[in-house]
C-alpha cells in the first residue's frame, strides 16, 4: 500500500520506518527540514535503539521516503497523522493546533477515497471533529474517512513496541476502514497481534488512559516511598513484595524522581482537563494530586540535596548524572533529571550534567547549563552526586575510583539505580529517595 505518515518525530519516524520493514511504500512528511534532512539519508534525528537500521534499510530500497513538502502524501491510501499534541501554553489542556494544521494541509490533496489514521494523542471528541472538517473541505468529501489508530511505543523500545505491539486498538466507523486498517498491519496480525475494534471516543481514550494509570501508579509507589523514609523501611523490599502479587504486577513500580517526558505529564494533564469539559470534575480531582505527588519528587530532590550541603547551594559543585527524562532515550522534554539541574544552577549551585546520549538536547534545552562528556568529568570536584536518569552505564559505575575525583562522596540515587551496598563499602555517603540514608 501507498502510505503517508505526516509529522516525523519520536513516533512518526518509527512509525514510517516499521510499516516500510513491513513492505508499504511510505512517504513521511515534517514541515522541520531538521527533521527531514537525516531522515532522507536513513539516520533518525534523535536517539533510538535500532531504528537507523531499519530507516537505512527502507530508504535504500526504495520503500521509504522523506519530504518538508505535503503534497509528496498526495495519492496515498492511508494518511497517518502523526503531529505532536503539547501541553497548551497556560492551561492543562492539550494543544491540537498541529493535528488540525495538519489535517487542513492535507484536505485540498485528497482527491480519491483514502483513510486519514489519527495516531497522535487527542482529547477525546478531535477525531470526530477532524472527520467533519475533512468531509467539509476535502474534494473527495464523504469518501475521506476518519479512523484512530492510537500509538502505545515507549521510547528507548520504540521499534520493537511498534513492530510487535501488546495490541492494536481500530477505532473506526466502518467496516471497510477496518479493512483497510487489517491490511495495513497484516503482517502483524497474521503475527499473533490482537486487534481491538472499537468506536472512535474509545480509541482515542485508550493511549491517554494507558497513560493515567501508569502515571498514576508511579505516583503512588512514589507515595508509598515517601511513608518508608519516614518510617525507616524499604521502598526495594516492598516493591519486590508488591510485584510479586500477580494482581499487581512487578513493572512499573521503581520509586525516585518521578515520571516525565513528551507523554505521561502532558496527557495526565490533558485528561483531567477534557473530563472537567465533560462535567467529570470531581473524580479527575484524583489525577491532580497525581500529577501534584510527580512534581513534589523534584522538590523533594532539590530539598534533600541543599540538606547534603548544609542549606547552602551557592557556588557548591553539584554533579547531576542523566538529563535524558529515561534511560536509551535522548528525549528531555518534561524530565525531571533536567528540571532539577535547572532549578539547582537557578539557585545558584554550580551544576555540571552528564548524559551518554541527550547531551545536545540538554544543551539546546538550558544554554546556560555547564555539560560535561562523561562521568568523572562531571564529577569532578563535586560535593554531592545525583543520580537522575536510570542509565544502565550509571549502575556500573566503580564508587571507588570516583572517589578520587569528587570533593566529598556524596551520592542522592534519584532511581533505585545504584547498589547501596557497594557504594556505602567504597566509603560513600549514600542515600536514596525511597530509602532515606538506610
Ligand atoms: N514519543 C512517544 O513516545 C509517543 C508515544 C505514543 C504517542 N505519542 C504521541 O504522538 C504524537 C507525536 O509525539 P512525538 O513524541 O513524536 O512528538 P515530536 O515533537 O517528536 O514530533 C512531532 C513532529 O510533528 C511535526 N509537525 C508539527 N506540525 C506539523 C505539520 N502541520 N505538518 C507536518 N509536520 C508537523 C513536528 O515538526 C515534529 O517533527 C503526540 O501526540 C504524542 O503524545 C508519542
Amino acid at each position: 500500500m501507498l502510505v503517508s505518515v505526516i509529522g516525523t518525530g519520536y513516533l512518526g519516524a518509527t512509525h514510517a520506518a516499521c510499516l516500510a520493514a513491513c513492505g508499504h511504500d511510505v512517504v513521511g512528511v515534517d514541515s522541520d527540514p531538521g527533521r527531514i534532512e537525516p531522515l532522507e539519508h536513513g539516520r533518525a534525528p534523535f536517539h533510538e535503539p535500532h531504528l537507523d537500521e531499519l530507516l537505512d534499510r527502507g530508504v535504500r530500497a526504495g520503500h521509504l521516503r522523506f519530504s518538508t513538502d505535503v503534497h509528496d502524501a498526495a495519492g496515498a491510501e492511508v494518511h497517518f497523522l502523526c503531529v505532536g499534541t503539547p501541553q497548551r501554553t497556560g492551561s492543562r489542556a492539550a494543544d491540537i493546533s498541529a493535528v488540525h494544521a495538519a489535517a487542513a494541509a492535507l484536505a485540498p490533496l485528497l482527491t480519491r477515497p483514502c483513510l486519514v489514521v489519527g495516531k497522535s494523542t487527542v482529547p477525546v471528541g478531535t477525531a470526530r471533529e477532524l472527520a467533519t472538517r475533512l468531509r467539509r473541505d476535502a474534494p473527495a468529501g464523504e469518501d475521506v474517512h476518519v479512523a484512530w489508530n492510537p500509538e502505545f511505543l515507549r521510547e528507548g523500545h520504540a521499534v520493537e513496541d511498534s513492530l510487535r505491539p501488546d495490541r492494536l486498538v481500530f477505532g473506526v466507523e466502518a467496516d471497510e476502514d477496518d479493512q483497510v486498517l487489517r491490511d495495513v498491519y497484516v503482517e502483524m496480525i497474521n503475527g499473533g497481534v490482537p486487534v481491538v475494534r472499537t468506536d472512535l471516543a474509545t480509541a482515542e481514550l485508550a493511549k491517554v488512559s494507558a497513560n493515567v494509570m501508569l502515571a498514576a501508579r508511579i505516583s503512588l509507589v512514589n507515595l508509598l516511598a515517601e511513608v518508608c523514609e519516614a518510617a525507616a523501611a524499604d521502598i526495594g523490599d516492598l516493591t519486590t513484595v508488591l510485584g510479586l502479587d500477580e494482581r499487581i504486577g512487578p513493572h512499573f513500580l521503581s520509586p525516585g524522581v518521578g515520571y516525565g517526558g513528551g507523554c505521561l505529564p502532558k496527557d495526565t494533564r490533558a485528561f483531567v482537563a477534557r473530563a472537567e469539559e465533560l462535567g467529570v470534575a470531581g473524580p479527575a480531582a484524583l489525577l491532580r494530586d497525581v500529577d501534584a505527588i510527580n512534581m513534589r519528587q523534584r522538590a523533594r530532590t532539590i530539598d534533600w540535596t541543599v540538606a547534603l550541603l548544609d542549606g547552602r547551594v551557592q557556588g557548591r559543585r553539584i554533579a547531576v548524572l542523566g538529563a535524558a527524562f529515561k534511560a536509551d532515550s535522548d528525549d528531555v522534554r518534561d524530565s525531571p533529571a533536567l528540571d532539577v539541574a535547572a532549578t539547582l544552577q537557578a539557585r545558584g549551585a554550580d551544576v555540571v550534567v552528564h548524559d551518554p546520549k541527550a547531551a545536545a538536547n540538554a544543551a539546546r534545552a538550558k544554554p546556560g547549563l555547564r555539560i560535561a562528556d562523561g562521568v568523572e568529568a562531571a564529577c569532578q570536584g563535586a560535593e554531592v552526586v545525583l543520580v537522575l536518569t536510570d542509565w544502565e552505564e550509571f549502575r556500573g559505575i566503580d564508587p571507588v575510583s570516583l572517589l578520587d575525583v569528587v570533593a566529598r562522596p556524596q551520592v542522592l540515587d534519584g532511581r533505585l539505580t545504584l547498589d547501596p551496598h557497594k557504594w556505602r563499602a567504597a566509603g560513600w555517603d549514600f542515600h536514596a529517595l525511597g530509602r532515606g540514608a538506610r
